[in-house]
């Protein structure tokens, strides 16, 4: 897979793909991730990338000419009728559908080219959306400053999808909201630590209360914090 991220803060991202399973799966050439700066599409001197919006009120608003000569370069067309096919142009915004567990999977599963559009100020012009975009996503119901945390998001979990992102000592399976509940609490060495002992059912090594064991605290958990998601969970013996 490619993410290609279009940013007015290349520096954001200099190190922060560079750990961990991202860093991995780029190695093993599972992904290939690169950063465009906006300033570079621009074709005016002063390199401006946004302008105060028609209308008034305050801030500013990002233009559409570098959006689209950046999209034409990364993609090779900015007619979205002719992006090849796998190809998906998302633009990270509070006004998107908000991203969660089945939308990582569905990129993964689907897309082979993903372009992240971090918006910033009062937002983007709304033909960049109109025309090009695919996709509009928001990670949550708060504002940030710029879609750059939230390109790292999205491109965090959908990597760790991809097929042998994650080490055969990890899976997926087993994540929060991939069986529509919380993941269960884990406990590692020692059994006990200043006074507060590992639960013995996951020292007695008997793989099916565990399993039981696993289960119901996912379900406590998530009842405890996030009681929204038990309403698609089927009880299960
Ligand atoms: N840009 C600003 N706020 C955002 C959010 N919540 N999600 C995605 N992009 C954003």
């Amino acid at each position: 897979m490619k993410i290609d991220v279009l940013t007015i803060f290349p520096e954001f991202f200099r190190e922060v793909f560079d750990f961990g399973i991202i860093r991995r799966a780029k190695l093993a050439q599972i992904v290939e991730i690169n950063i465009y700066d906006l300033r570079e599409f621009t074709t005016d001197k002063q390199r401006t990338t946004d302008d105060r919006p028609f209308g008034g009120g305050d801030g500013m608003v990002f233009k559409c000419e570098p959006i689209f000569n950046a999209i034409e370069r990364i993609v090779g067309t900015c007619e979205r009728k002719n992006y090849p096919a796998g190809t998906q142009i998302v633009l990270l915004s509070p006004q998107g559908r908000v991203f969660k567990q089945s939308v990582a999977k569905e990129f993964a599963d689907e897309a082979n080219h993903i372009v992240l559009i971090c918006g910033r100020y009062e937002g983007v012009d709304e033909r960049v959306n109109d025309a090009l975009v695919t996709d509009e996503i928001s990670i949550g119901d708060y504002v940030l400053s710029g879609g750059e945390p939230a390109a790292i998001v999205l491109a965090d979990a959908i990597v760790r999808l991809l097929p042998n992102a994650l080490g055969s000592e990890t899976s997926a399976e087993n994540d929060s909201f991939s069986n529509g509940l919380l993941d269960c609490p884990y406990y590692t060495r020692p059994p006990e630590f200043r006074g507060m002992r590992v639960p013995d059912v996951l020292l007695n090594g008997n793989h099916a209360e565990i399993e039981r064991w696993r289960r119901e605290k996912a379900l406590e958990k998530t009842k405890l914090n996030r009681k929204d998601l038990l309403e698609g969970v089927k009880s299960e013996k």
